[in-house]
């Protein structure tokens, strides 16, 4: 049994967790910047950066006391190395590097989205690979085959928007606040999802690649046209967003033949109505469907322990001369989107 400590620090989220091999959490802690960045409407890098400096020591302190454990007693330091935004990946690695060396202990950069892909693995001890995750987050929207522990088959990419980023954006132009998800989907549950004719942008198309800069830009046309609630327009956007999920969830279906389970991860799968909706699907195609809780959906440190623990257990360890990346794809082999903007 190994212990690891695992800091995370990508976005707005300052996190560290203790998790065990065994999938036991001894301690998890966050501390969340939306205070900070709730003036501007979205993160600002800079201040992510330097409230990650403040927050992380004492959130790493914490779960130590907590779980009464001396940084001795750690087997692994996980910190994640990327992708996101580039000054906070950078304080939290060099924290991880810096507690690595001084407790002799290995390094392991994890990538974010292969904690995000692997979390449900700490919930559900029997979810074997392959199985096929839809990874919806801020910054990601994307079909993967989960293989095993760093082994990845990108099956569907946006090619523009991420989801989340689509909510934050549609919870924006509607004046709903920052963040946007859980604004837009409080805002829904008082809207009729029929009201407002909306786009399914890609519907239908034969490649289960996603898009949403066009829903966006219906929802900014059916708010100005002032004919709308903004419920209504919450509820009919959450709507389309589901119908354009379950669609390429299901279109990839063909090529995920062997996945013993539909996984869902990433801040969106927190959103109610996607959850059930893929439940449903998964239903209609007899899979297993396996959804973190909502805690470890959004940004946590206990995926990345965990994804740290099962790259521990492979032998997957990093050099203090790990490089944070802004940028880095779960599958390095997958082609580009066609008709993919720069984002892709
Ligand atoms: O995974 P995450 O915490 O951070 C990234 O790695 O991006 O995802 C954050 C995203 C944000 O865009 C946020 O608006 C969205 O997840 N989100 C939601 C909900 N909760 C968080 N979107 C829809 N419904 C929600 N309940
Ligand atoms: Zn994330």
């Amino acid at each position: 049994m190994a212990l690891i400590l695992g800091l995370e620090s990508s976005c707005d989220e300052s996190a560290a967790a203790l998790v065990t091999s065994d999938g036991r959490i001894l301690a998890h802690r966050l501390a969340g910047q939306e205070a900070m960045h709730r003036p501007y409407g979205g993160v600002v890098p800079e201040i992510a950066a330097r409230a990650h400096v403040e927050a992380l020591p004492p959130l790493i302190e914490g779960v130590l006391a907590e779980a009464g454990v001396a940084l001795d007693q750690v087997d692994a330091v996980a910190a994640t190395a990327g992708p996101g935004l580039i000054g906070g990946v950078m304080v939290g690695l060099v924290m991880g590097k810096a507690l690595a060396f001084a407790g002799g202990k290995p390094l392991v950069a994890v990538n974010h989205l292969e904690g995000h892909a692997l979390s449900a693995r700490l919930i559900d001890p029997d979810l074997d690979f392959p199985y096929l995750l839809l990874l919806v987050s801020g910054g990601h929207c994307q079909l993967l085959l989960v293989e095993g522990v760093s082994r990845y088959r990108r099956l569907a990419t946006t090619i523009d928007d991420a989801v989340g980023e689509a909510f934050d954006k549609c919870a924006k132009l509607l004046g709903l606040g920052f963040p946007g998800g859980p604004a837009v989907e409080a805002a829904a549950r008082g809207g009729d999802p029929k009201a407002v004719p909306l786009p399914r942008p890609l519907l239908g198309s034969i490649e289960p690649h996603f898009s949403f800069a066009g829903l966006k830009s219906a929802v900014l046309r059916a708010h100005r046209s002032g004919r709308h609630p903004v419920a209504d327009i919450a509820a009919s956007f959450q709507a389309a967003v589901v119908d354009c999920l379950i669609d390429r969830t299901r279109r990839a279906l063909p090529a995920a033949s062997g996945a013993t389970a539909l996984v869902v991860a990433g801040g969106v799968a927190a959103n109610g109505a996607v959850r059930s909706a893929l439940q449903a699907l998964a239903n209609a195609h007899a899979l297993r469907f396996v959804a973190p809780p909502l805690w470890l959906c959004t940004d946590n440190a206990a995926m990345i322990a965990w994804a740290g623990a099962e790259r521990f257990a492979a032998g997957l360890t990093d050099g203090l001369d790990a490089l944070a990346r802004p940028r880095w794809p779960l599958d390095p082999n997958a082609e580009r989107a066609r008709g993919a903007g720069v984002k892709a």
